[in-house]
């Protein structure tokens, strides 16, 4: 296996952190350095409501990225956080249409899934998690029409904290950087605060993300919150 896999795990106001070519052990080690105490955790110690949503059209058990949520979402509730899981391969979804009926603050023209069943919880969410697998570089086409839809709400939905975590086959130190550019152009225009980004390279199958340390590290930020 290429050995320059890596985890780039972020920290609220702290540097980028790459871990090259780790096992677990060492991964495990690095990350307990970002361990932090209840007064200076991200909720403050107070119960954050959170929005994961999902946007692989693969099904539970076999899909990568919905793996790593699934680890995230056990670390935040054993943290006592509130958690919402919307499936946005599955559920009804529209992209936006550019109408500018919302007038970016209002009801979108589709009465949809994103508008009667997500839109309410992300308005009243702390923490937004993007999930994806990575697609010709970039979010899934499932997760991108999520986010366009957010112009229907855009200033409601800035200053958010935020969090990505993305799949990918391929290990090369560059797979990730389209995808992460864009989340941190997103990150910018929203104003949101990231709290942090899983990016699995190297972790195609169900059992390469199984495998690797990406589960371990998406348990721990969810559990640290
Ligand atoms: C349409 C499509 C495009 C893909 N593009 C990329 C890519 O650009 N780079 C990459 O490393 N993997 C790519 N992959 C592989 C997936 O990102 C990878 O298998 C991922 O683990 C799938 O996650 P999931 O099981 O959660 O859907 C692609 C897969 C598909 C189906």
């Amino acid at each position: 296996m290429d050995r320059r896999d890596f985890i780039k795990f972020v920290s609220v106001g702290a540097a980028t952190l790459y871990l090259s070519g780790c096992g677990l052990p060492s991964a495990r080690k690095k990350s307990d350095k970002h361990e932090v105490s209840a007064q200076e955790s991200i909720s403050g110690g107070k119960q954050m409501k959170i929005v994961v949503i999902n946007s692989s059209p693969h099904s539970e058990d076999r899909s990568t990225s919905r793996y790593l949520a699934k680890r995230f979402v056990d670390g935040a509730q054993s943290a006592g956080h509130e958690v919402f899981v919307f499936d946005a391969a599955n559920e009804e979804t529209h992209p936006c249409r550019g109408c500018d009926q919302c007038g970016m603050d209002g009801d979108c023209i589709f009465n949809d899934a994103i508008q009667t069943k997500l839109m309410p919880r992300m308005l009243e969410a702390d923490l937004l998690v993007l999930v994806t697998p990575l697609y010709y570089f970039g979010m899934s086409a499932q997760l991108k029409t999520i986010v366009d839809r957010f112009y229907a709400r855009t200033t409601k939905l800035s200053g958010k904290k935020s969090l990505l975590m993305a799949t990918a086959w391929n290990t090369a130190d560059w797979t990730m950087e389209a995808l992460d550019n864009h989340y941190e152009t997103l990150v910018r225009y929203m104003s949101w605060q990231s709290v942090g980004k899983v990016l699995a390279t190297g972790c195609g199958t169900r059992s390469m993300v199984e495998s690797s340390e990406f589960g371990d590290v998406a348990f721990k930020i969810g559990a640290s919150l």
